[in-house]
């Protein structure tokens, strides 16, 4: 009986790591490539301003340390998705997917929802969704000054930062 156990929470515990992130091969139709080729740029002053607006709050890029916030920095988050979703059209359709409507399925890291609980849904059309996913993979974005150590503390290598995409 114990055997058992032993067993099958081993095979659980491979299942859950080689969990492998959701639509790494997603193809993009025809019509979504349009969709996202029709998004309006934000200039860097708008889309800041959104940024502080709608996202900061939590992803606060200015705290002073990592016990401070309630959600990982955008930057971070915008590292790991570029190497999942290296393309510009699918890390855009990924990000303003889970923006628009963030559910625990959807979402590429388990590891902040265990920590920091799921992203409430924050009410932005579609449309807002995309024009902040191309804000941001367009453009720098501010790093907290601790992230750096923590992100090498954690993976053991040096952060690059790749937000300037
Ligand atoms: C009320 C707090 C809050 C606000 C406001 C907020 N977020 Fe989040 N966000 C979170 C939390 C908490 C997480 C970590 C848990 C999760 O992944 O849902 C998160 C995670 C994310 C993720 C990563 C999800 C994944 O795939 O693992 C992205 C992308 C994201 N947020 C983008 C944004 C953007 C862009 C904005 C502004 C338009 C924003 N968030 C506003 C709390 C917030």
């Amino acid at each position: 009986m114990k055997k058992i156990v032993i067993l099958s929470s081993c095979i659980a515990l491979l299942c859950s790591c080689n969990n492998s992130p959701k639509n790494i091969d997603r193809e993009l139709s025809k019509q979504e490539i349009i969709s996202l080729n029709a998004i309006k740029t934000l200039s860097k002053p708008e889309g800041d301003l959104i940024l502080t607006n709608t996202c900061y709050a939590c992803h606060n890029p200015k705290s002073n340390s990592h016990d401070n916030m309630l959600a990982p920095p955008l930057a971070g988050i915008k590292n790991k998705y570029l190497k999942t979703y290296p393309t510009k059209d699918l890390f855009v359709a990924q990000v303003s997917d889970y923006i628009f409507n963030p559910t625990q399925e959807n979402a590429l890291m388990k590891g902040p929802i265990k920590r920091f609980g799921l992203m409430p849904k924050i009410g932005l059309s579609k449309k807002e969704a995309q024009e902040i996913a191309l804000f941001i993979y367009n453009n720098k974005l501010q790093v907290p000054s601790w992230f750096p150590k923590h992100f090498e503390d954690k993976h053991n290598k040096k952060w690059e930062d790749n937000s300037s995409k």
